[in-house]
């Protein structure tokens, strides 16, 4: 079979295998003990060997552990601190929201085919209603939505060249992954998280966790409903490829109402390129179908909501992970 029918045809079973490693401390037990074998990783974790063998065998496959002459296996360097569980760039809860939380969503897509998602969804209740429809489901959400966005985040802050603004407003900004970066770069800044209440208590966490005072506060909030606090530059993480472009639109007026003259408007999405791709734009354009109302964009499209919306002086600036950041200003 061709390689590219392969990696397609495949692709379910590296997921699950990835996140069945995690959760089962496949992974951090190869970066404490260095190479192992299956029946030494399965004793020590106290699993079954036969099944983790075959599981290190598909991420053999793929590369994600690599498979001595011995039988013991190592997982690849480049990936440890992907699956450190003590590490900033640690993404297993991601992987744990795919599949615990996306891959099931993904079934809808057989009915938006026959009747459009508008059909489908009408009857059920919104996207953030299932999210936080109880603290477990609450706290693994916000997990990962901190694991995709802290360690971009110090890219992103140092990009957006905040050294000028005094009040940042993290609209929709969850449990302050890129607040707490952006206090960290910035000592003279102070932030508010605005964002529905259910989040107030994960983000008060962070708060005492880095020690943050009165430097990042919360402001509980329906950006549907209320206006947002008045700043000189309003944040916008993974919040516009939840919604259609006219929700898009009058988000980025009511930031455009409460921000100073000559203030700012960040957005920090991922980006199509105009091949259609990256392959996790594309994906994660499936998830945000079926998990929420919206859609990934380019980065030019991004520019046309922010000048929709009155922002001018747009500009772009690409990371060196999968979330960058289009801004705009106020005149
Ligand atoms: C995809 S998460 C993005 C989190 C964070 N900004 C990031 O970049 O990782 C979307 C956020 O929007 C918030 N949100 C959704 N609907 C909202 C509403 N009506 N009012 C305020 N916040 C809302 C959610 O609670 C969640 O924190």
């Amino acid at each position: 079979m061709s390689e590219i029918l392969d990696r397609a045809m495949f692709g379910l079973f590296s997921t699950h295998a990835l996140h069945l490693a995690d959760r089962h401390g496949v992974f951090t037990y190869l970066i404490d003990e260095g190479p192992a074998s299956p029946a030494r990783i399965a004793r020590a974790r106290g699993i079954a060997p036969e099944t983790l063998e075959r599981l290190l065998l598909l991420l053999a496959s793929v590369s994600v552990v690599e498979r001595d002459r011995d039988g013991t296996y190592r997982l690849a360097p480049e990936l440890a601190p992907s699956f450190d569980t003590a590490s900033p760039r640690y993404i297993g809860g991601f992987v744990s929201h795919m599949v615990t939380n996306t891959t099931t969503q993904l079934r809808k897509l057989d009915d938006y085919l026959a009747k459009g998602k508008e059909a489908v969804d009408a009857a059920g209740p919104s996207p953030f209603e299932t999210i936080y429809r109880d603290e477990e489901s609450t706290r693994d959400f916000l997990e990962a939505m901190w694991q995709l966005s802290f360690h971009p985040s110090q890219e992103l802050t140092r990009l957006a060249e905040l050294s000028d603004v005094g009040h940042l407003v993290d609209v929709g900004g969850a449990s302050g992954a890129f607040a707490v970066a952006a206090l960290a770069r910035y000592p003279e800044l102070k932030a508010t998280v605005f964002d529905l209440p259910q989040v107030g208590p994960h983000l008060e966490r962070t708060g005492r966790e880095y020690a943050l005072g009165d430097r990042l506060a919360f402001a509980p909030g329906d950006f549907f409903e209320d206006s947002l606090p008045l700043a000189d530059c309003f944040a916008f993480g993974y919040i516009l490829s939840d919604w259609q472009d006219e929700t898009c639109v009058e988000l980025l007026r009511k930031a455009h109402a409460a921000c100073g003259d000559g203030g700012r408007v960040l957005i920090m999405e991922r980006l199509f390129d105009d091949a259609g791709g990256p392959l996790p734009t594309a994906a994660q354009n499936l998830a945000m179908h079926v998990e929420v109302q919206g859609r990934h964009r380019t980065a030019a499209e991004y520019t046309a909501l922010l000048r929709e919306a009155g922002f001018y002086d747009c500009v772009v600036r690409r990371s060196t992970w999968d979330k960058h950041l289009v801004m705009g200003r106020k005149a």
